[in-house]
């Protein structure tokens, strides 16, 4: 139910003309709270391997994150600050959304998704790509996340140059069903073993676009 509540609002929002015209204004584009920053690094490109990079993902995917943080739809893992005041408690991302507007999430994810996403720095081994890059196109994931998860117009995230270290869990999370994943899809995750997340993220990691095609 409140799933529910989490998707209808991203599917409202993206009806909305008015929404949809802030994407292109560049002053309806304020700047997020300086808090980001102090885990997602400057303009969202984080250099911490569990906390995602999100400058450069679509607006709208952004939106369903923040959406679904704020609407306890998905898991929030506890995380301690990497930058700024080092005396603050832990937080999540759940508390952080908490008390952000509907239209604050518009805002915020329209200024992420305005800037460059600069992969992660990270060492996947090339064998394991390889069989990661097998997986995406057998079990259809090429279908959402075209060019190797590289594409931003997907509105699926980005998944290419993703740190390693998030997409283990994210992946993790979806298997155990404590994401959302498209219906159809289900069977697909619940199925996967250990050795395919593993060759997943090593294939997505290393930027999967070097390697796909598509
Ligand atoms: C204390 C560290 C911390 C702060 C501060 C923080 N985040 Fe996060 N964020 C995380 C972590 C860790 C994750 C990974 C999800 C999880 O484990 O909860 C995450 C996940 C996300 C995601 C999901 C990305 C994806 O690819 O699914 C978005 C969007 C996001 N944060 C936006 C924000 C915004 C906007 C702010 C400021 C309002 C913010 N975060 C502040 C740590 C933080
Ligand atoms: C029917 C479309 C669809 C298919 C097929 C699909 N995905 Fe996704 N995927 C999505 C959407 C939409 C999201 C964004 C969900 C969200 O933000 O919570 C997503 C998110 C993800 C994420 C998390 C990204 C992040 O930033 O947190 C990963 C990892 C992922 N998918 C991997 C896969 C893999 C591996 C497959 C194949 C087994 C696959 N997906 C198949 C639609 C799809």
């Amino acid at each position: 139910m409140q799933m529910k509540t989490a998707l209808l609002l991203t599917f409202s929002f993206a009806a909305i003309p008015g929404a949809i015209l802030a994407y292109d204004s560049p002053e309806a584009t304020s700047t997020p709270p300086a808090v980001c920053a102090d885990c997602h690094g400057k303009d969202g490109a984080s250099t911490e391997p569990d906390v995602p990079i999100i400058g450069g993902i679509s607006a709208l995917a952004l939106e369903e994150d923040l959406f679904a943080f704020r609407d306890r739809v998905r898991p929030c893992r506890t995380s301690k600050y990497r930058a700024g005041a080092s005396d603050r408690p832990t937080t999540d991302m759940c508390r952080i959304s908490a008390d952000l507007s509907d239209d604050e999430i518009v805002q915020i994810s329209a200024f992420y998704a305005s800037k460059a996403f600069v992969p992660a720095k990270q060492q996947p081994d090339p064998e394991k790509a390889a069989s990661g890059e097998i997986i995406h196109k057998n079990l259809m994931c090429v279908g959402c996340h075209g060019k190797g998860g590289s594409d931003p117009a997907d509105d699926a995230s980005i998944l290419a140059g993703q740190w390693m270290g998030y997409l283990t869990i994210a992946l993790t999370d979806f298997r155990a069903g404590k994401r959302w994943i498209p219906k159809n899809m289900e069977d697909n995750f619940q199925n996967l073993t250990d050795q395919d997340i593993e060759a997943l993220v090593h294939f997505y990691g290393s930027g999967g676009y070097r390697h796909e095609s598509n």
